[in-house]
């Protein structure tokens, strides 16, 4: 079964304010708030300066916890749109009510090809970030479903009010208020026990516009929803025929939601920079309730803030112009692997370009090519394309390496000419990849939204940790001899050791994305996303055991951190427990965030782990592990 939401085109409100969809023209009014003071706007003139609510954002068991009466207003409205949910995995526990073993099987099998998951209002991707509180096992048991870190009730946005309404609500009834698009998050920051959900994934609509101007940017744009996924773009894209936007590699993440806010990188990365470079104005809900534009010439610092500050903490953003090329975009690829394994390996994906067939070699030529591959990204990155290159151990000292490169807008010939170098440096080494084949493929191909790896349980659904290679290392081959060598030895210990090649200089951030924006600096300097992976889920460990799999993994890529001190982390894709994490993520840029925020959500209503000052706050968990399953309260002392 295939569940997919089809892309609703609308026509855009022309010439009222900076609306870009219809659904921003349903907005909060006085008169509908009337007596309903629990809904009513903040204020940010008389705001306190310093926090003054409860200790405790409000949980459900509390006293203060809303009313059914309450609950039932806000839900007249937001027009009926108010969820309930309980967990879908409830249907594999038997004592629950939901049990249904046809269910579960589905959830299992089927549900897992389609788009189940991405329509649940609950779901999140990282299954032990919500606090494995209602795991979809086939055997269960010895374990419970609980609603644990889910949140509690859920608005199923389909305009500004809905989403200006439960702002309002979460604010003045201080409850802890999260915003969830895709659930991709790796550290589940669209989770959050006792909370209400702000679900903007149904806010879907994209729309080209042949010209338009923003300060000193004159050319083409979109017009982009906080819904939409990279595919949905990439289907408009290909309807179009001739027109290019910057988008993330995996399908279903969300484009105009965290990945933009946090960053986003893809394919076009190291020719057009990040997604937040590509922003030119964003329509945004701030913590106060209020509908507000943020560009070059109003709401400046919340457009700093914005562009790679981090989603969930600034404001709901519902939808956003990027900068978009009037050109369709080819790109050259190819895939290669090298193998300890003697006979039969599992070869992973050539991600849809041709492979040469797998060459066999003996650990010491594998680790030689591996650091050859590393010297070469650099040029991948310099000719404005994007590297894979992955170690996965197979057990039994068995190690598969995959290379994938792609390039944009390089035709067969101009691609040969680029990747031979790579391919005598391998044969130096001892690597001999005989015929290399390549294809020239449309960056934007139709798609129906659904990967393997987006639902929960899934392989992306795997503890890991990161850290930005910066290009210094290239200038001294005996620090990048010494990255590879710990990558070696991480490798060994059983790591599945990931390596994405991309740079967005400032250089082709191009403008604005080049005025100062968020984007941490580190970004503006690497050549390597290295992303390295315990193999085997951590969802079903013990509380103990994770801790002892969270410091082991940890006390390795410190390592890398110690090899590269001038370097930090990309804040979509990291560790739950960066260590000094406001530097890692935004280096220089922290200070001045610390001051946004506190400037336009001075009631700390937007609270996700690991955003711009979070840090007054920790989630309580019974467990001790930083999951999202407890109350959030105010830090000690
Ligand atoms: C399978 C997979 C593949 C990935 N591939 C890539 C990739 O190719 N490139 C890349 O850069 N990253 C990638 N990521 C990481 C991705 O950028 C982050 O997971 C990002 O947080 C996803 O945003 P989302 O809106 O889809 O997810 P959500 O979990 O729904 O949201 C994540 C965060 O963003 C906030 N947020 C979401 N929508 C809004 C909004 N409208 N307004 C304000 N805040 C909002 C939420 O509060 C939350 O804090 C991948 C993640 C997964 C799981
Ligand atoms: C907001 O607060 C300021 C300062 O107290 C006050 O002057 C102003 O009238 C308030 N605005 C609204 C809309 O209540
Ligand atoms: C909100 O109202 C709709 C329409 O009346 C109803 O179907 C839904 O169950 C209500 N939500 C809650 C949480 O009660
Ligand atoms: C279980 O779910 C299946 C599929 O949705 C449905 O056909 C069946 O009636 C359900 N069984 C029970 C006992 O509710
Ligand atoms: C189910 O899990 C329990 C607890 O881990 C285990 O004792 C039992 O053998 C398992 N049952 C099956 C059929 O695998
Ligand atoms: C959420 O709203 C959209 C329409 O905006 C609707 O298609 C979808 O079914 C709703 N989801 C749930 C779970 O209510
Ligand atoms: C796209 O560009 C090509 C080459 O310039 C042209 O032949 C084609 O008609 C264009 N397609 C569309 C849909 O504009
Ligand atoms: C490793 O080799 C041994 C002996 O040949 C074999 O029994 C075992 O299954 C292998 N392990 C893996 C993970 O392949
Ligand atoms: C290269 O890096 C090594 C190890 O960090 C350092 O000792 C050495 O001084 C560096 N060399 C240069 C020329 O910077
Ligand atoms: C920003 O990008 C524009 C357009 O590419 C370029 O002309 C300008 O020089 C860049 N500015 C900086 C400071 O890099």
């Amino acid at each position: 079964m295939r569940i997919s939401q089809p892309l609703i085109f609308l026509s855009p409100v022309l010439g009222v304010g900076a609306l870009n969809f219809q659904y921003e023209a349903t907005q909060l009014t006085e008169q509908e708030i009337g007596d309903f003071s629990a809904i009513s706007f903040g204020n940010l003139s008389s705001a306190p300066s310093a926090y003054q609510g409860p200790r405790c954002k409000i949980q459900p068991e509390d006293a203060d916890w809303p009313s059914e009466e309450l609950w039932a207003r806000l839900n007249t409205t937001v027009g009926g749109s108010l969820l309930k949910p309980y967990p879908v995995g409830a249907a594999c526990y038997p004592d629950r009510p939901e049990y249904n073993s046809t269910t579960c099987s589905y959830l299992l099998g089927p549900a897992t090809t389609s788009r189940f998951f991405m329509d649940d209002p609950l779901n999140a991707l990282t299954t032990w970030g919500e606090g494995a509180t209602c795991l979809q096992l086939h055997n269960t048991t010895g374990r419970t479903c609980t609603q644990g870190g889910f949140p509690v009730y859920v608005v199923n946005a389909s305009s500004v009010r809905d989403v200006q309404a439960a702002v309002n609500f979460a604010r003045n009834q201080n409850l802890r208020l999260v915003i969830k698009n895709t659930g991709h998050d790796f550290i589940a920051k669209s989770s959050g026990r006792g909370a209400l959900s702000v679900w903007t994934h149904f806010l879907k609509g994209i729309e080209f516009l042949p010209e338009y101007s923003m300060d000193e940017y004159k050319g083409p744009a979109a017009r982009m929803s906080a819904g939409i996924e990279a595919w949905e773009a990439q289907n408009a894209m290909a309807d179009q025929g001739n027109i290019t936007v910057v988008l993330s590699l995996e399908v279903t993440v969300g484009n105009g939601g965290g990945w933009v806010l946090g960053g986003g990188h893809g394919p076009l990365t190291s020719l057009r920079g990040l997604g937040a470079d590509q922003v030119l104005s964003l329509n945004v809900v701030t913590a106060d309730g209020r509908f507000v534009t943020a560009d070059l010439n109003q709401n400046r610092d919340l457009f700093f803030a914005l562009r790679g500050g981090g989603g969930g903490t600034f404001g709901i953003v519902t939808s956003m112009v990027v900068k978009a090329w009037p050109e369709r975009t080819n790109i050259g690829g190819l895939t290669f692997y090298f193998t300890t394994g003697p006979g039969q390996v599992t070869i992973p994906s050539s991600r849809g370009y041709p492979a040469a067939a797998p060459v066999h070699v003996d650990t010491e030529t594998f680790w030689k090519a591996y650091r050859a591959y590393l010297l070469f990204a650099k040029e991948i990155v310099d000719a404005g394309g994007f590297g894979f290159g992955d170690v996965t151990p197979q057990g039994n000292d068995t190690y598969v390496f995959v290379g994938t490169i792609t390039l944009p807008n390089y035709p067969s010939d101009k691609f040969r000419a680029f990747y031979t170098p790579l391919f005598n440096a391998l044969r130096e080494a001892g690597v001999n990849v005989r015929n290399p084949n390549h294809a020239f493929l449309p960056y934007a191909q139709r798609g129906i939204g659904v990967t393997p790896i987006s639902f929960p349980g899934a392989a992306a659904d795997r503890l890991f940790i990161s850290r930005l290679l910066p290009r210094g290392l290239w200038a001294n081959t005996t620090r990048l001899d010494a990255v590879a060598a710990v990558n070696r030895r991480n490798a060994e210990m059983g790591y599945r050791v990931t390596t994405r090649a991309y740079g967005p200089s400032g250089v082709v951030a191009g403008y604005p994305g080049n005025t100062t924006s968020a984007v941490n600096p580190a970004m503006r300097d690497m050549v390597i996303h290295c992303v390295t992976f315990k193999q085997e889920p951590v969802d079903v460990l013990p509380a103990e055991q994770f801790r002892a799999e969270h410091l082991r993994l940890r006390a390795r890529i410190n390592e890398l951190v110690a090899l590269t001190p001038e370097s930090g982390t990309y804040f979509n894709e990291a560790d739950v427990l960066e260590p000094d994490w406001q530097r890692s993520f935004w280096g220089h840029h922290y200070e001045r965030l610390l001051k946004v925020k506190r400037a336009v959500d001075p009631w700390q209503l937007f609270w996700a782990p690991n955003t711009v000052g979070s840090e007054e706050w920790e989630v309580v968990t019974a467990d001790g592990l930083p999951t999202q399953n407890g109350p959030l309260c105010r830090k000690a002392g």
